[in-house]
């Protein structure tokens, strides 16, 4: 008799490392470790998540209506184009299950979001990076890996973990070279923190195109990561064919009502995003002046590069016998590089503090 068998593809997923939130013998560590906001969510998003409790036996909206309509009140978009997710990352595996199954290819750039390969592996797909240049997303390296099995091409933009971004020019020609049949999806969940001109998160492209859908979520300016909320926002196929593969309650009650809060709060997220402009110019600033490598971000997080694994290694253990949780980046093939989440001050101090003890220079 032979044991249950998964499906060819499953056994070669290696799982999830989430960014750590404790550390052995020491209460109240920093974490700096999962691009959380460290201000936390909207005071009346916790308020709505709160009132929640009372209604704890009652099914949520399964079409989360009122959420829908105020993220398309907030961002200027057709409730009817939008589909609510228990995070992006069920998005992203509802996408990909829908469109793509075994000999089906997932592209997307070399040191891309993780989710992308483990959910393309998790339907039979086979997962394809293109190279980057400049740790950045490389266009022309997309098009030239695309092959007649590509079913999506993702891009996280910005990207984590190395920050960069790609314009909004670059996203035109992404798509305008790519097959009508190739989805592009655009994953846009750090969009909020950047302020530069040439940005888009892609919604007017997904507004105006039948094959490009944008990702956002609540867990990360809007400091819901608990309650696992997400959005897709695209054209009304793609949008019909997620409702049709979602569960018919993907997103709680409680997320629901703290992400209809919190998307309210314009001032909360306003004050996240000036917050993170401040201390994410001063870690880049602070900790290349210690002689490393910190390619410029314009998200929530820098990543920072040492010599070789090693080094990377041993810093992050000093860091943590500071009571200081970062993230290694070995699973993205940047072994060398550790990822650090812009946090609060005093956060961000005892992390220069304890890496500048590190590097000798304190
Ligand atoms: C680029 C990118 N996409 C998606 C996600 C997933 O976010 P969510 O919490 O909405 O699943 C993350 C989380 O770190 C991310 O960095």
């Amino acid at each position: 008799m032979s044991n249950p068998t998964p499906r060819p593809g499953i056994m070669d997923i290696a799982p999830y490392v989430g960014g750590s939130h404790d550390l052995p013998g020491i209460d109240e560590p920093i974490v700096l470790s999962a691009n959380e906001n460290p201000l936390g969510p909207s005071p009346r998003a916790r308020e709505a998540f709160a009132a929640e409790a009372e209604r704890l036996h009652r099914y949520p909206d399964g079409g989360a209506e009122a959420l829908r309509a105020a993220i398309g009140k907030r961002f200027g978009l057709d409730p009817a184009r939008i589909v609510c997710g228990a995070g992006s990352d069920e998005l992203i595996s509802l996408l990909i299950g829908a469109y793509a199954g075994p000999g089906d290819e997932i592209l997307y750039s070399q040191y891309g979001f993780l989710m992308y390969a483990i959910s393309a592996r998790a339907a039979g797909a086979t997962p394809v990076t293109a190279p980057e240049r400049n740790l950045t997303a490389d266009v022309d390296a997309l098009l030239a890996a695309v092959t007649e099995r590509t079913r999506i091409v993702f891009l996280a933009n910005p990207n984590n973990p190395t920050g960069s971004y790609l314009p909004r020019s670059e996203l035109e020609r992404l798509r305008d070279n790519l097959r009508d049949d190739v989805l592009l999806a655009i994953d846009a969940a750090y969009a909020e923190y950047v302020g530069i001109e040439d940005y888009s998160a892609g919604a007017e492209l997904a507004a105006q195109r039948d094959n490009v859908i944008m990702l956002r979520t609540f867990s990360k300016i809007f400091g819901l990561a608990s309650q696992r909320l997400g959005w897709a926002f695209g054209p009304p196929g793609v949008v019909d064919v997620l409702n049709r593969v979602r569960g018919p309650f993907n997103t709680t009650a409680s997320a629901q009502a703290a992400g209809i809060a919190a998307v309210a709060d314009v001032e909360h997220a306003e004050a996240s995003r000036v917050h993170n402009d401040r201390w994410l110019a001063w870690l880049t600033q602070q900790v290349g002046g210690m002689g490393l490598e910190v390619p410029p971000s314009v998200g929530n997080f820098v990543l920072v590069r040492f010599a070789g694994a090693d080094q990377a290694e041993a810093a992050t253990a000093h860091l943590m016998s500071r009571g200081v949780i970062t993230r290694r980046m070995a699973g993205y093939g940047l072994p060398e590089s550790i990822r650090v989440t812009v946090g609060l001050e005093h956060e961000n101090r005892a992390l220069v503090d304890a890496l500048g003890e590190f590097m000798g220079m304190r």
